[in-house]
């Protein structure tokens, strides 16, 4: 083999590698932040081939002190990467073989850099969202807090983004709980099939040596080795998964922006937030804008582009292994990297935010939002709905025209529309009365949004057991 022709695969090759191909080929420079999940696959990997009778003990041992050494080594800031060595898994195999020799040279016995670098991904996946799981539960802990303490808080409730009918703060708030509990679940699914193992798939068909895949598994804590060698090392669905379920929570996200974004304008004056989580105007000195929300909100951009590329990435590839696929990695880690950080921004945030509850009472008796609870309230004295659906309506554009709420109007003024409007009236067209008599499960009223609030915190409480 020439000097010049690479040292992994060079021995078919006439001539090197043209510089350019090799650094387009490459992908060291972003798939090293694998290198954790790179040795400890390989660590599991020794020890299967000793016990297959692969290896003697004295070389795996070798072989983990070895690989124990450059994980110390890069930790450290102290390993060489070589784009010459591709990617990763080549680098760390190379300075393997420097380290202890001839031994080093066995470890990719009865293995691919194509199941290896599945089951890299595959295990960094996994952490990442164990990760990711604590960050969402965390965002929820926080909500629980809130809504508890915002449970009699009234506010508009909106449909149009028109004033609808009063709700209360802590019940919006819990909507966004749900919203993250769907989040969770996908994002657990989503686990369990990248949970599994492709080692043993070696190139592509499986390998002639005497392998345990079961004991691999084991070592590296998947719940399976993969039934199929062709599918193990080609698929990247659960990557396109990963991107499908972040992309919803990024949605998610983006309207819960959206809504502090609006909350915290001058036209709607409902929240403040802390100024930790503001930014001035370099010339408007009055300004305080709420950056980190609307930053959220434009990254979900990023993280739709990637479930594009991976979809596209993937469409139409035949089996198995494809270079193609070494193009996964950008924008996984990317995606991971994005919905990492607007959790952990959003989990610092939202317990911090402070509700005016005046302002936004005030706003709830601005909109006419009692004007159903009019209407059943007519329904309940016999109208039929269509009926007191008019009269209501009536009684709504008599308000506008001499600018009074429902609840401002006197008794003769509301009873103009209907003789069956008595002093009791008052009792619905309160805020208060509106929604505490929303009094069923999902429903706005205060005893409600904390019943809601104890089963969160059940909820929560079963995800660490
Ligand atoms: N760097 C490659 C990737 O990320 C590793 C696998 C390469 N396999 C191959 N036969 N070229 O996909």
């Amino acid at each position: 083999m020439s000097e010049k022709t690479n040292q992994q695969w060079g021995g078919r090759f006439n001539e090197p590698t043209d510089a350019f191909v090799a650094r387009f080929t490459a992908s060291v420079e972003f798939d090293q932040r694998m290198y954790l999940q790179d040795i400890r696959g390989s660590i599991a990997h020794a020890k299967m081939l000793t016990k297959a009778g692969v290896l003697t003990e004295q070389e795996r041992d070798d072989i983990i002190r070895g690989l124990g050494e450059i994980r110390i080594e890069i930790e450290r800031g102290e390993f060489e990467w070589s784009v010459a060595l591709e990617d990763v898994h080549m680098n760390i195999e190379a300075a393997l073989t420097k380290k202890i020799g001839i031994t080093g040279k066995k470890l990719h016995t009865g293995r691919s850099r194509n199941d290896q670098v599945a089951t890299d991904i595959r295990l960094y996946l996994r952490d990442e969202i164990d990760l990711i799981l604590s960050e969402i539960t965390r965002l929820q802990q926080g909500l629980l807090g809130i809504a508890n303490r915002e449970a009699d808080t009234i506010m508009p409730g909106f449909t149009h983004l028109q004033t609808a009918q009063p709700v209360t703060f802590g019940h919006h708030l819990m909507a966004w709980f749900e919203m993250l509990s769907r989040d969770y679940g996908r994002f657990e699914d989503c686990r369990e099939r990248a949970n599994i193992m492709p080692l043993g798939a070696a190139a592509l068909a499986g390998t002639t040596y005497p392998i345990e895949r079961d004991m691999t598994c084991e070592l590296l804590e998947f719940s399976a080795p993969a039934e199929n060698s062709l599918d193990a090392v080609s698929d990247r669905d659960f990557a396109i998964e990963f991107c499908a379920a972040s992309s919803i929570l990024l949605m998610h996200l983006t309207r819960m922006s959206e809504e502090l974004v609006l909350w915290t304008s001058a036209q709607f004056d409902f929240i403040n937030l802390p100024d930790r989580f503001c930014t001035g105007s370099s010339i408007m000195p009055q300004k305080k804008n709420p950056d980190v929300p609307e930053l959220v909100r434009g990254k979900s951009g990023r993280v739709y582009g990637h479930l594009m590329s991976l979809l596209t990435l993937m469409k139409s590839q035949p089996l198995a292994y494809n270079k193609d696929n070494q193009e996964d990695k950008e924008p996984l880690f990317d995606a991971i990297d994005t919905v990492k950080g607007c959790l952990r921004a959003f989990a610092d945030m939202v317990p911090a935010l402070e509700s005016k509850k005046e302002s936004m009472r005030e706003a709830a008796l601005r909109g006419f939002s009692t004007a159903t609870d009019l209407a059943d309230y007519l329904v309940r004295k016999g109208v039929p709905f269509r009926d007191a659906h008019e009269i209501v309506g009536k009684s709504v554009a008599y308000g506008i025209e001499q600018s009074k709420d429902l609840g401002e109007m006197t008794l003769d003024e509301l009873a103009q529309f209907s003789d069956v409007i008595t002093a009791d009236v008052f009792d619905v067209l309160t805020l208060e009365g509106s929604v505490a008599a929303r009094n069923h499960i999902g429903g706005t009223a205060p005893d409600q949004v904390r019943a809601a609030v104890v089963r969160g915190e059940k909820k929560l409480a079963e995800r660490q057991a």
